[in-house]
């Protein structure tokens, strides 16, 4: 066989399909735009809407053709112990949506692997879904062998991407490595889990919606969706024995080899994690490269787990310290021609890597040290679910890394009781009323999407006019459809065309009023619950609305009016934080209301006071240049030559609309704007803080906002400057004085309680009595600790010769002895531990000390006097 590189597998893939009038469209992002996905998982997920028929595909092609990256983590743990998963992978894909189906999908298949790809005919099969006599006469007809045909159930032959949508049945061709890869078993054929029969095209003939009750609805077409895996492909081209061989995945491997010291095929371990760690570094590169970010949850927390993973599996390997970002580098090298995203994010990539590698690095020693304890006491086989919890929660150990560990000793992880405190915390941290009303309205499916498919997408005309006259085409109140609204009562209406915004890309709905003669709807909201279609929640105020009439919309012009001057202030300070920070910075979300606007962007460590300044100095600069607003609709490739800043992790047809303020910002998005940047008037950024690892939020507020900011500033500083009978620009320099004051007092304050203490102290003196050496027995109430210390210092220095002292004080009702000498006076007899001891009791207290110091506090400050009487009936002998 011809040996084909990666590289040349995928180009003679795309142009094949291209010469058959298909066409080569880019991969999407592995964030889909579909919320029934956590992650793109195959090249059919782009093109949902096509197949559904919500949207309908260029007419002058009969499909498309992709190679399409793809993330599936579903069976993580088995990624590495055999030669064909991977967690990152490409599919070539060509894809019909009604024009061409099984008879010229089966011709192509067969023409592209026998003749393209030369594969030798003897050593293909093929299967079919257990039903489809259809297509096995097809393969018949094309030359295939009735021995190399068979029938496969649903597991195998009836393709789904998720429980819902589209889906069919399935026919796979499968290339036989030969005897020496199989099992040996008599039945051993395709379908079998051991590695002689490779699967490496899934053909689907998507014909059906599956619904949510399980039945499968037909699809208006019938469609063809395929899928080739081009590493496996690669490993069948290049003669080798598994994926990992092949040259992309090879390099990957030799980067783990540099870094680790080890060599590949030298020992089955090691082999392990290098396959692990090169799998893992596409995955992750790729995944941060689209928008994802590392976090507990939903994607992110695939990311940290993969991560995680490649770095517990690196150290097995003995690589020391952080290493995970140095196969950045052969990534970029290897795959950024096909996948520009990765060149243009590199830099976010390595950083990204670097701070999760060092954030995990601090806990996983630790975290291993303690699940090595946890282990060692273990009684049994299993571990209990709080100890992998604490591991997830304090260590950041994913519960599949604790799981994985703990298989090498054979011991298993209480998944459940894992499962039950992760619940319990959830439940503490749930404010979910308000998040669950989101969800519900973007589920894919149910009324939206049938009104979508029956009306298809609003006409928006807000750009330009904020009211226009419209035919009421659907009402719906509490999820169902009915033909009218009375007063009081409140739903959702859908209009033919309406001046509107709907709830997107970070911008707020509009509100507003719908109206016609003797009918006043309230638009509390507008949402787009379907894509395209556009959901008017309204409160009727008077009268009563029917499907079919004629009104009035009407956007509540000032609210929009704020709205713009805060959209397009985002576009401002968006590029004014590239411009101040570097090029990393992207926008990973946004909030654009009438009276403020939020930013979040990645970065790496907090802003400093002047990068803020300047920042606000910058933005504030292209609202003073009065830059005029363009807004152009544009080609996506014309828009990409020209530089545009397109959105993180974001979706875009071929035709794309570009907002540019001047020269100084060009960004892709389908929001409403100002026409000059001079509208914005101001804007003052009033706070900056953290999001979330690597992800930093600006808060801003412009126009007549920030005017009432500075202005509520400005009357908290008047009414500052007033108390302190200062000027308002006196203010930090007369409260620093003020506090300099304040210190000066205190520390004068100090000094009189000190003098005075000393004063009654010495005052003390003259109950000196000479009993072989001078003693001092005295009572000297609220003395704290210090100032009782202090006492001996000051009778010691006052005394004409130092000799002893007894002192007792009552410092809020607490009672406390000291007894002190000097070593002439313990020379003479005095033992301030025994003296202490011997009067304690009196004050129903304890303690002791040694016969130069000692001391007792007490629980009765009423037996103080009868103390020191002790200490004088001791110590004074008459
Ligand atoms: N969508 C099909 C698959 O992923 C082709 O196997």
């Amino acid at each position: 066989m011809k040996y084909m590189t990666t590289a040349e597998i995928r180009e003679k893939y795309l142009r094949f399909f291209e010469e058959k009038g298909c066409k080569r469209m880019p991969s999407s992002s592995l964030i889909p735009d579909d919320p029934s996905l956590l992650l793109t998982s195959a090249g059919m997920v782009q093109f949902k809407p096509y197949f559904l028929h919500v949207k309908e595909f260029d007419p002058s092609y009969i499909g498309a053709t992709t190679v399409q990256k793809c993330v599936r983590t579903n069976d993580i743990d088995i990624i590495g112990t055999t030669g064909r998963h991977l967690s990152f992978f490409e599919m070539l894909g060509n894809f019909s949506f009604g024009a061409y189906f099984k008879d010229e999908m089966c011709a192509w298949a067969y023409e592209f692997a026998t003749e393209v790809l030369e594969l030798p005919k003897d050593r293909l099969y093929f299967t079919v879904f257990e039903n489809d006599d259809e297509t096995i006469e097809i393969w018949k007809k094309l030359g295939v062998e009735e021995d190399h045909i068979s029938r496969l159930g649903e597991d195998d032959n009836f393709w789904r991407a998720g429980p819902t949508g589209p889906c069919g049945p399935c026919s796979e061709i499968y290339f036989d490595q030969g005897p020496d890869f199989g099992c040996g078993s008599p039945d051993c054929a395709p379908g079998c889990d051991c590695d002689r029969f490779l699967e490496f095209w899934n053909c689907v003939f998507t014909q059906y919606d599956g619904q949510e009750d399980g039945t499968l609805a037909p699809l208006p077409t019938k469609n063809i969706d395929t899928g080739m895996g081009l590493e496996r492909m690669a490993a069948i081209m290049q003669g080798v024995q598994s994926n990992y061989e092949t040259d992309v995945m090879r390099d990957l491997i030799a980067v783990g080899e540099r870094l680790s010291g080890k060599s590949y095929k030298a020992d089955a371990a090691d082999d392990l994690s290098l396959r692990i760690v090169a799998d893992h570094s596409r995955s992750v590169s790729f995944m941060i490269a689209d928008g994802i970010l590392p976090s507990n949850e939903g994607r992110g927390y695939v990311l940290r787990r993969l991560l995680r993973r490649a770095v517990m599996h690196g150290h097995k390997l003995g690589i020391e310290g952080a290493f995970l970002s140095n196969y950045v580098d052969a990534v970029v090298r290897l795959m950024g021609d096909v996948y520009p995203e990765i060149v243009d994010n590199r830099e976010l990539v390595e950083r990204v890597i670097l701070s999760e590698e060092e954030r995990f690095g601090v806990t996983l020693r630790q975290g291993q040290a303690y699940l090595a304890d946890a282990l060692s006491k273990l009684d049994g086989t299993l571990l209990d679910g709080a100890t992998a919890f604490t591991l997830h929660d304090t260590y950041g150990f994913p519960v599949e890394i604790t799981e994985e560990i703990c298989a090498d000793a054979g011991i298993s992880v209480d998944k459940e009781g894992f499962a039950s405190c992760m619940e319990e915390q959830r439940e503490r941290a749930r404010a979910a009323t308000k998040d669950d009303a989101e969800a519900a309205w973007s589920t894919y499916g149910g009324v939206h999407d049938e009104l979508l498919k029956e009306l298809g997408a609003t006409g928006f005309v807000g750009y330009d006019r904020l009211t226009a006259s419209a035919e009421v085409r659907a009402i719906i109140k509490d999820g169902v459809r009915v033909d009218a609204l009375a007063a009081g009562e409140e739903g959702e209406v859908i209009l033919g065309l309406t001046p509107f915004y709907a709830e997107m890309g970070g911008e707020v709905g509009d509100m507003g009023t719908i109206e016609a003669e003797g009918l006043k709807l309230e638009v509390l909201d507008t949402k787009a619950p379907a894509k395209g279609l556009v959901c008017h929640v309204v409160k009727a105020v008077e009268g009563s609305v029917h499907t079919g009439d004629t009104v009035r919309a009407i956007v509540d012009e000032l609210r929009r009016k704020r709205i713009t001057r805060n959209h397009t202030c985002t576009h401002l300070l968006h590029a004014a934080l590239r411009r101040v920070l570097g090029d990393h910075v992207k926008q990973a979300g946004s909030y654009v209301g009438p009276d403020r606007l939020r930013f979040d962007f990645t970065h790496f460590e907090g802003m400093t006071a002047e990068q803020i300044a300047e920042v606000e100095r910058v933005t504030n600069d292209a609202i003073m240049q009065a830059l005029p607003m363009a807004i152009y609709e544009t080609s996506l490739e014309a828009a990409r030559e020209s530089g545009v800043t397109a959105l993180f992790g974001e979706k875009y047809g071929d035709t794309v609309r570009v907002v540019e303020a001047g020269e100084f910002s060009r960004e892709l998005c389908g929001g409403c704007h100002v026409a000059n940047t001079a509208e914005i008037g101001f804007v003052k950024i009033v706070s900056e803080s953290s999001v979330g690892a690597n992800l930093r939020r600006i808060e801003a507020v412009t126009s007549f906002d920030a005017l009432a900011y500075a202005n509520k500033v400005e009357s908290e500083l008047k009414e500052t400057a007033a108390a302190l009978k200062a000027t308002m620009f006196d203010v930090a320099e007369r409260t620093a004085a003020n506090l300099q004051l304040i210190k000066e007092f205190e520390a004068e304050r100090k000094q009189a309680k000190k003098a005075a203490a000393e004063g009654s102290v010495a005052e003390h003196i003259k109950d000196m009595v000479d009993v072989g050496y001078p003693l001092v027995i005295a009572r000297i109430d609220g003395l704290d600790s210090g100032a009782l210390r202090n006492a001996w210092d000051v009778l010691r220095s006052r005394m004409p010769e130092p000799g002893a002292c007894v002192i007792g004080t009552v410092n809020n009702d607490k009672p406390v002895i000291m007894a002190a000498a000097t070593d002439e006076a313990v020379a003479a007899g005095f033992d301030a531990g025994a003296v202490i001891k011997a009067i304690a009791g009196n004050i129903k207290g304890g303690g002791g000390g040694k016969p130069v110091m000692a001391q007792a506090g007490g629980k009765d400050a009423a037996g103080m006097d009868a103390a020191l009487d002790a200490a004088r009936a001791l110590l004074i002998k008459a």
